[in-house]
């Protein structure tokens, strides 16, 4: 693969730092050179980007990504007022999401995926977790997770799956539940390499701190990752334990407070909130400056799911953080770049310097944040991920 000398940038950012007037010098997918073009020495085929700003792929560290069906009637009905814990006591909800993933076959679902991935792609997003959770039963937990797999042959995003033990399924006694969760699903998971992260929804309606203790536990003996939906719908303290068990991330938050906060930071858990879901739901919007101020390190993602989140623009996540959440759009841009690749463990997404992976956007504006600005419309001239030009 020949060597792109890429020109005509008038600003780039790495996210942690800037250069004006820059170049960047890509070979075999990857960053050889980045700075001020006048200090550039590299030679090989140029492309003049025409004055546009450049900035890294984003990371979306929190995606169900991968289901059966749609959700549109619920979000209709919870529009003109129906709530999201009525419609889950009914046997809605996730509940519907699990019947139609479950009677998806691999290929139906692999082609919706597939078609949703490059949607995020188009919207400007290079790395992503894609969580299981709609299968709940072993052989439809192991089937999403095989079409996760899956994906990754078919689009250049780089993708991180996780198993989430999301809620009871019907018919199920709890303890049986847990009992298969950890003796059966979780190590046939890990045997096939399915697999890098275990997350789990405490909340009512699904598991309990007790209970996602045992999960996460046992998790962590397989030699899994572990992070937590916690504290959306109801307070739980399940942030408090990811902290203690020294988990990647606490995820949502819309119901914490500075106690919450201080144990997560003091045990460097990322928290990570989900705009797309507080606002869809009519949730309190998490105080994201109050928390930045208190020294969490904040994440945001777009929760992409079929009920809670149908936001696949991880830019409009961004948007709402800086608006109802108070943050400057350098920390809304480093939520969604250096903290969402924390989120994940990943020590290389999310940033361009040298030797990392040509994952960036090239911004149809001279400003790298215009995308933070200009809501609901598109902002990209193009996207490269391992440098590569996506169509
Ligand atoms: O992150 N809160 C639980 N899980 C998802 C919603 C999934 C769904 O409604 O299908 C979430 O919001
Ligand atoms: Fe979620």
């Amino acid at each position: 693969m020949s060597c792109h000398v890429f020109t005509g940038i008038s600003r780039l950012i790495t996210p942690t730092t800037a250069f004006q007037n820059a170049a960047m010098v890509v070979e075999q997918g990857k960053v050889v050179w980045l700075g001020r073009a006048e200090d550039c020495v590299h030679s090989g085929t140029t492309i003049d980007l025409g004055n546009r700003a450049v900035c890294p792929a984003l990371v979306d560290c929190h995606t169900h990504l991968v289901y059966g069906g749609d959700r549109f009637g619920e979000y209709q009905m919870r529009a003109v007022g129906a709530s999201y814990e009525e419609i889950m006591a009914a046997g809605g909800g996730i509940h519907s999401t699990v019947r139609a993933t479950v009677s998806s076959s691999e290929e139906q679902l692999l082609e919706s995926a597939v078609a949703r991935a490059q949607t995020l792609i188009r919207l400007g997003t290079g790395t992503v977790e894609i969580k299981s959770g709609y299968g709940l039963e072993i052989e439809p937990e192991l089937k999403m997770l095989r079409v996760i797999r899956a994906l990754q042959d078919r689009v250049a995003l780089t993708i991180l799956p996780t198993l989430l033990a999301h809620v009871i399924p019907k018919g199920w006694e709890r303890v049986e539940y847990l009992d298969m969760f950890c003796r059966q699903l979780m190590p046939e998971v890990k045997r096939q390499g399915l697999a890098q992260a275990v997350d789990v929804f405490c909340d009512a309606g699904a598991f309990t701190v007790a209970e996602t203790r045992q999960i996460l536990t046992c998790a962590q003996n397989l030699g899994f990752k572990i992070k937590v939906h916690a504290e959306q719908l109801t307070w739980t303290g399940a942030s408090a334990l990811v902290a203690e068990l020294k988990g990647l991330s606490a995820d949502h938050l819309e119901q914490t407070g500075p106690e919450d906060w201080a144990v997560m930071q003091a045990a460097g858990t990322v928290g990570t909130l989900l705009p797309g879901a507080a606002y869809i739901l009519k949730k309190p919007f998490p105080p994201a400056r109050k928390m930045w101020d208190a020294g969490l390190k904040l994440a945001i993602a777009t929760d992409l799911n079929p009920g809670s989140s149908p936001m696949p623009s991880l830019f409009l996540a961004l948007q709402m953080a800086m608006i109802q959440g108070g943050l400057s759009a350098e920390e809304a841009f480093l939520a969604g770049t250096v903290h969402a690749a924390d989120a994940l463990g990943l020590d290389d997404a999310g940033r361009l310097e040298v030797g990392s992976r040509a994952d960036f956007l090239v911004v149809d504006h001279h400003d790298p944040y215009w995308p933070l600005y200009y809501w609901g419309a598109p902002h990209l001239h193009a996207v490269y991920l391992a440098g590569q030009l996506q169509e």
